[in-house]
């Protein structure tokens, strides 16, 4: 009674709307559940649309699960309705013995298949990479990433985002300074803790080309769920090509408003924690902003990479993202941080 009462105080429909509303509800319920689970089966971040190697497999491993699961569930099922509902009553014994080492051998027989299909994956998700090795340190609450090109130049710091070449098994070294995170990118391949003192390893394989969506799959800490990353995967060529111009310093400022926001950005401290590979600023506790206006995102994943989105970064960061080290500089006079933000847009 107190729940319909309240509804009425709040201005709830009329008692016979509600009826009918729940009613559709209740039909609508599971077909909206099927559609928003069957939603999570495409797109940037789902591990049942693999572009890659790894994937692919973790992805066949899922389907021969499913597949086995709702063969035995049916037969569970279908035994149970036998025994309640088509021979009530009681059985013989020879049922019984039936039910005992039937259900005994099969079930050892289905774990020990699908224990063998889980182990024959295996070899190939850890087989070693072939060329490009990277390394991402999971970071509160980033990714830094450092490309090693197989010629020995580099390393190559960027953050937040992990470029790879089409066709190579690219072997990535995972680490952690101060926290366990766990690097995932469902559509390339499985999740991998990131242990401090430890180096995990992956290999991913990219099956083919496009932006996908990576994560943290373990909780790390308040910005846990701000801490995304995307990853961009490029035909070989274009690839290279990209790789240089991220080895490149940055560009110089282009405008006289870049050039004021250049000049701020070092002075209010900015390049302590940053690195603009070209100029002063060194950091090395925040990300690498070298090239940032080439990153789809800003704050690992948090926004998108826009002037404003910047200029909001900047003056509401600990806001925006709770508990992270970049303390907020909402201090500076609007024009401050709007000339910070042209300069940092500029930084293709
Ligand atoms: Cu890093 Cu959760």
């Amino acid at each position: 009674m107190r729940l319909t009462d309240s509804g009425r105080k709040q201005g709830g429909l009329p008692r016979s709307s509600r009826g009918a509303a729940a009613v559709v509800g209740a039909r609508a319920g599971p077909a909206i559940l099927l559609a928003l689970g069957l939603a999570g089966c495409s797109g940037q971040q789902s591990a049942l649309a693999p572009a890659g190697e790894g994937a692919e497999r973790l992805a066949s491993l899922f389907w021969t699960m499913s597949a086995g699961a709702v063969v035995i569930w049916a037969l569970v099922v279908g035994a149970a309705v036998y025994a309640s509902r088509l021979r009530p009553g009681p059985h013989s014994e020879r049922i019984g013995r039936v039910l005992l080492w039937g259900g005994t051998a099969f079930s050892t027989a289905v774990l020990t298949g699908l224990l063998v299909f889980g182990l024959m994956l295996m070899p190939d998700l850890r087989a070693a990479g072939d060329g490009l090795k990277i390394t991402v340190s999971g970071e509160q609450w980033w990714w830094r990433v450092r490309y090693l090109a197989p010629g020995g130049s580099g390393p190559i710091e960027s953050a937040n985002e992990v470029r790879l070449p089409l066709g190579q098994r690219v072997e990535l070294e995972l680490t952690s300074p101060d926290t366990i995170h766990s690097f995932w990118i469902p559509p390339l391949g499985g999740k991998v803790d990131m242990i401090p003192g430890r180096v995990t390893r992956l290999v991913l394989e990219p099956t083919r080309t496009g932006t996908f969506r990576g994560a943290c799959a373990e909780f790390c800490g308040t910005s846990h769920a701000l801490m995304a990353f995307s990853v961009v995967v490029l035909e070989e060529a274009a690839f290279e090509d990209w790789l240089a111009d991220e080895a490149a310093p940055a560009t110089a400022p282009g405008s006289a408003a870049e050039a004021l926001g250049q000049e701020l950005f070092l002075q209010v401290g900015c390049g302590a924690c940053h690195t603009v590979r070209g100029t002063a600023a060194d950091g090395a506790i925040g990300p690498d902003l070298t090239h940032l206006a080439s990153r789809a995102t800003l704050g690992a994943g948090t926004l998108p990479n826009s002037f404003d989105a910047l200029v909001r970064w900047i003056a509401h960061t600990e806001a925006i993202k709770p508990d992270v080290r970049m303390p907020s500089f909402g201090a500076l006079p609007d024009e401050h941080i709007e000339a910070i933000a042209a300069y940092l847009e500029g930084l293709e």
